[in-house]
């Protein structure tokens, strides 16, 4: 067994310290540290470099990209910059059960109809990787199992066979016997995962591990790995619905900010080529507290419904709950709506939730949100085919955001006929959307609901009479 010494890893940032404590001093979590064997570097350890050392003129070094091998899902391609590239290391992250072996699976069939497949299952016998690849109609020829957990095996079957692309289903299970530690701990699926990006590199194999998310400490976390591979992807989705969203999060051979969509079912994930589609053919129409908005995925604009229910409670301490959207952000958005239109939401609980398990991140839906709050206060639906874009500033301004003529475009495509917009945006309009242009959350409170809607300053504001 080689030597090693001992640092401590973060499994929740993946932050290195030389000793113990009961926090991480570079994210402040508790009882995430855990033990990591650095091996020291033998002479014939299997570190050492692939090539001898020597520099080249940097105008020698061709620029072209290497050929990839593309995937029949166009979704998927987007998500890895194009296809898959050899000798790259790639890490699809998520947790247990959203559906990681079986977007694999997929992969792999569409990759065995160019070449052979390595699938290496250290979690499930071949019946059960054969069952799933049945489900999927994925069974060909030329996409080999390995049951195995160990690396040197593993790593040997990867030499001898120089697959298309290999997978390792996944790293957690995976150890490498000259090692210490069990499958799973930091030092292992570090040294692991290190291992296979040089072995990738060197043979010119691309390989694809899958690595599980959870908290619980004895198993480090995808966090401890995103150093080392090429690309990471989590695979995000509410394993009750249909929606499955691969994300890029790094990506040494395209953009990071590329996402995939996909919709599981009885014979396993589809891909959805039209996102916007699919997330509004769910969407309850004209209900009280639902709005449409439009987030810019990548370079992808994607309409989304939010939803709101605020509903008066007699507890003493109101509920703020959001599902898909940033609870901070609702807290912001309840203090404006307080404070420019004159509502007290002191009583009422406020469940925000998105549809389809989508996650916003950006602020460009927090105009649609206020106003879906406004909606379901009311019991006033908001009307048809109504898309609304800004974001909110804390004094109630409806500031500009970013690629609206993109946005406005997907709304116009989708059959929406109106938009509200923030006030002075220079973006182009498409044909058969009307514009309205606000300034203010209680300039667009008076566009979204034709007739009034009670008492409130944004009545004064917009110098409409009170009723
Ligand atoms: P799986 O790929 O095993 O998840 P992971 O590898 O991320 O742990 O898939 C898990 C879920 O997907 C499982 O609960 C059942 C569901 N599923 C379907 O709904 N349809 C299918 O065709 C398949 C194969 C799985
Ligand atoms: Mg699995």
């Amino acid at each position: 067994m080689a030597k090693s010494t001992i640092t401590y890893v973060c499994t929740d940032c993946g932050g290195e310290t030389l000793r113990w404590a009961g926090q991480c001093p570079h994210c402040q979590a508790w009882n995430t540290l855990q033990e990591f064997h650095v091996r020291k570097a033998s002479r014939d350890s299997k570190a050492r470099p692939l090539q001898p050392a020597r520099a080249v003129p940097l105008s020698e070094i061709s620029a072209e990209d290497a050929p990839r091998t593309r995937l029949a899902w166009g979704e998927l391609n987007r998500v890895l910059g194009g296809g898959i590239v050899p000798g790259s290391l790639a890490l699809i992250a998520g947790e247990p059960g959203v559906g990681k072996s079986t977007l694999l699976m997929h992969a792999a069939a569409q990759v065995a109809a160019s070449g052979t497949v390595l699938y290496v299952s250290g979690e499930e016998s071949g019946q059960q990787v054969r069952m799933r690849a049945q489900r999927l109609s994925a069974i060909a020829p030329s996409i080999l199992l390995l049951a195995e957990n160990d690396l040197d095996v593993i790593c040997e079957a990867i030499r001898g066979e120089l697959p298309r692309l290999a997978i390792i289903d996944s790293i957690q299970t995976v150890t490498d016997p000259g090692l210490e530690g069990s499958a799973g701990s930091v030092t292992q699926v570090r040294e692991s995962a290190a291992r296979l990006m040089r072995l990738a590199k060197e043979i010119g194999v691309p390989i694809f591990l899958v690595g599980h998310v959870t908290k619980d400490g004895s198993i480090a976390g995808p966090r401890v790995l995103e150093h080392i591979v090429d690309t990471v992807l989590y695979l995000e989705g509410d394993r009750r619905q249909e929606l499955r969203i691969l994300r890029a999060t790094k990506n040494r051979f395209g953009s990071a900010e590329e996402i995939g969509v996909f919709a599981m079912g009885e014979a396993g994930l589809e891909e959805v080529t039209d996102p916007s589609a699919a997330i509004l053919a769910t969407s309850a129409q004209a209900a009280p507290g639902t709005a449409i908005v439009a987030v810019l995925e990548g370079t992808r604009p994607l309409l989304v419904e939010v939803q709101s229910l605020v509903n008066k409670t007699h507890n003493t301490v109101v509920r703020r709950i959001a599902n898909g959207f940033d609870v901070n952000r609702l807290h912001m958005i309840v203090a404006v709506l307080e404070k420019r239109l004159e509502r007290s939401y002191g009583t009422s609980d406020i469940f925000v939730s998105v549809a389809g398990g989508i996650r916003i991140t950006e602020p460009a839906a927090d105009l649609g949100l206020a106003l879906s709050i406004v909606s379901n206060e009311n019991n006033r639906p908001m009307p048809d085919g109504l898309l609304v874009v800004g974001e909110l500033g804390l004094s109630g301004e409806v500031r500009r955001v970013g690629h609206l003529e993109r946005r406005l475009q997907e709304a116009a495509r989708h059959g929406l006929t109106r938009a509200l917009i923030p006030a002075g945006s220079k973006a182009g309009r498409p044909s058969g959307l009307e514009v309205v242009e606000v300034r203010t959350v209680a300039e667009a409170v008076s566009a979204a609901f034709p007739t009034q809607i009670r008492s409130g300053a944004f009545i004064k504001e917009a110098g409409i009479s009170v009723s």
